[in-house]
């Protein structure tokens, strides 16, 4: 069966990409992700402020975004950059697939210089992991939306490799953001990025991470998303968020995702994850008389399943749960 596909004019050897996480952090790790089957890999994000910091341009620890102060307590803030230009160059030496360094950003600013370093070291592409937390009472969502849509305008114009965006799911018209972000010439929108939640614990009345790993049933979300939103943009999508298993690979494939980027199941399973779900997406494929992804791929998107108000409806007046 042929599991390859086509993401951001990459040939991928099959749509599993392991998504940024700690599992892309070392070259070893990345080898690791390549040897069990992974289509490709995108590393762990750098931040912007440890881009900035390197360049001298930022010093003031308290305008940064509370991530990144934890996140550099943990992987340090010296020589960020050229640590970071490293994990690339050793991992291209070590595997053959595709590989994507992530940035972690929020505004514009030098920083975006250091996608051309990326390039020039051997990335095959690059993710912008964009997020802003829309907290600001003062701050519009179309101000929120103009900073990003002016980053990726920023790097595309710098560098030739293709770039992707990862987005969160807080936009008041997800849809209508998606048009812009692809006709700002992105190459694929990562739907959705899983952020740190907060949980309360109610005995020392305090507040603590909430589950730092997703779970099966938040895949149908992403699945939503992605029925909508592939078939009105000409950029590629990749799923993320709740992909456990390769039931899940093949609904989002039949969404109309290009590809798919999976951490948590890694996290909780191990990296075997990664060759069950060639197998299972194999059986199904033969089962269903499907020779390549892309004979089914979209099959069950808004466009094309047939029943297009089927996505669109969110309330509850039709189901028939007994009580
Ligand atoms: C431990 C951990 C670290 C992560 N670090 C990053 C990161 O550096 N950059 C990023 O874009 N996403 C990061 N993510 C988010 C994942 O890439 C992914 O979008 C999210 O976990 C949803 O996919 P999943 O349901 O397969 O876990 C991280 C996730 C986990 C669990």
């Amino acid at each position: 069966m042929n599991l390859s596909t086509v993401y951001m004019s990459m040939k991928l050897r099959n749509p599993i990409i392991v998504g940024s996480c700690g599992l892309t952090g070392t070259p070893d790790k990345v080898k690791a992700c390549a040897d069990a089957g992974a289509g490709a890999v995108v590393l762990k994000s750098i931040f912007e402020e440890q881009i900035e910091s390197d360049l001298g341009n930022m010093t003031d620890e308290g305008a940064w975004y509370p991530e990144a102060v934890d996140y550099i307590s943990n992987y340090g803030m010296q020589n960020a950059v050229s640590s970071y230009l490293e994990l690339l160059e050793k991992s291209r030496s070590l595997v053959d697939i595709p590989i994507i360094p992530s940035i972690h950003c929020f505004g514009k600013g030098n920083w975006t210089d250091f996608a051309k370093q990326l390039e020039n070291a051997g990335a095959s592409a690059i993710e912008l992991n964009t997020f802003i937390l829309p907290s600001d009472p003062r701050r519009t969502g179309r101000e929120n939306e103009n900073t990003i849509l002016d980053i990726v305008s920023d790097i595309k114009s710098q560098i030739s490799i293709p770039v992707a965006v990862k987005i969160g799911s807080h936009f008041s018209s997800i849809s209508a953001f998606a048009s812009e972000l692809d006709g700002c010439g992105v190459d694929s929108i990562v739907l959705f990025n899983r952020f740190l939640r907060i949980d309360f614990n109610i005995e020392k009345l305090n507040v603590i991470n909430g589950s730092l790993f997703s779970t099966p049933d938040e895949t149908e979300q992403v699945l939503r998303w992605v029925s909508l939103i592939s078939p009105v943009t000409s950029c590629d999508i990749a799923a993320t968020t709740g992909i456990h298993d390769g039931e899940a690979v093949v609904k989002q494939l039949l969404a109309g995702a290009n590809a798919v980027q999976i951490c948590s199941t890694l996290y909780k399973n191990g990296l075997g994850v990664i060759a069950d779900m060639h197998g299972f997406v194999a059986d199904w494929m033969h089962r269903h008389n499907y020779n390549n992804i892309e004979d089914f791929r979209e099959r069950l998107s808004q466009r094309n399943s047939g029943n297009p108000a089927e996505f669109e409806r969110v309330q509850f007046m039709k189901t028939s749960v007994k009580a």
